[in-house]
């Protein structure tokens, strides 16, 4: 069943906890045993799966899809557009521990955080990884199971675990491809799309990263 909370435009399911301190955008749904915590800002039109966990002072823009059992640590920030998919992990502390040398419990004011961006249009495959500290450029796609210790440039595509650069993607999904007569600016390389006819330039550093 869903429920429209009273004079707001979006929709929480009942078995969702949301923090009264988090902001949700008109439009946004969130469903079935999700979790948003305080601080938490969403925009407009997201889509909050199963069971996703969106942690505190997390900032998620505008048309997000975040598909079910995704967690989103706080420090990561996703950009209008992001769609993360199920079981995706956004991590927070590159080097965790429960307690102190001394045995005592760590608090959260113990917990080094450094800061994870997903520009506008990203994906991220079922199951990825990605590691503290990275940022994921704008409609770059992470391949399912990927774990990303790098930054990945936009339009990037990565695979594997570690991740790497395999390719460029389109914004429609596709993978970008060198015009035939391979046109080789001075700063990079012209790819284009041959599904949407889109293209854009690849620095040469980058295109000869790929492997
Ligand atoms: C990465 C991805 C975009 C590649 O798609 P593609 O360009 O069509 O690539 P192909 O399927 O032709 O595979 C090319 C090669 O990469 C390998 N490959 C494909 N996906 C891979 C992945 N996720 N991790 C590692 N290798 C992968 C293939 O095995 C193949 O290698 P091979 O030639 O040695 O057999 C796609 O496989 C993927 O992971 N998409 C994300 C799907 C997803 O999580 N969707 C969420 C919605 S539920």
């Amino acid at each position: 069943m869903l429920v429209i909370m009273s004079n707001q435009n979006y929709f929480i399911h009942p078995s969702a906890a949301i923090s009264p301190q988090a902001s949700i955008g008109e439009g946004t749904r969130i469903w079935h045993q999700a979790q948003v915590r305080e601080g938490a800002t969403l925009g407009h039109n997201c889509i909050i799966g199963k069971g996703v966990y969106v942690d505190f002072d997390v900032t998620i823009g505008d048309n997000v899809k975040i598909q079910n059992g995704a967690y989103v640590y706080h420090g990561v920030t996703l950009e209008d557009g992001v769609f993360v998919g199920p079981g995706v992990i956004l991590t927070n502390d590159k080097l965790p521990r429960a307690i102190n040398p001394d045995g005592t419990l760590k608090s959260d004011a113990d917990w080094e955080v450094s800061p994870t961006l997903v520009k506008r249009g990203a994906s991220l495959g079922a199951g990825a990884v990605i590691l503290p500290g990275v940022t994921i450029g704008q409609f770059a796609l992470v391949a399912a199971g990927a774990v990303v210790t790098h930054d990945v440039p936009d339009y990037g595509l990565v695979m594997g675990n570690p991740a790497r650069l395999r390719g460029f993607v389109c914004p429609c999904g596709h993978r970008l491809k060198e015009k035939e007569e391979e046109e080789k600016l001075d700063g990079g390389i012209r790819m284009h799309c041959p599904i949407c006819q889109w293209d854009t330039v690849v620095p040469r550093e980058l295109w000869e990263a790929v492997r």
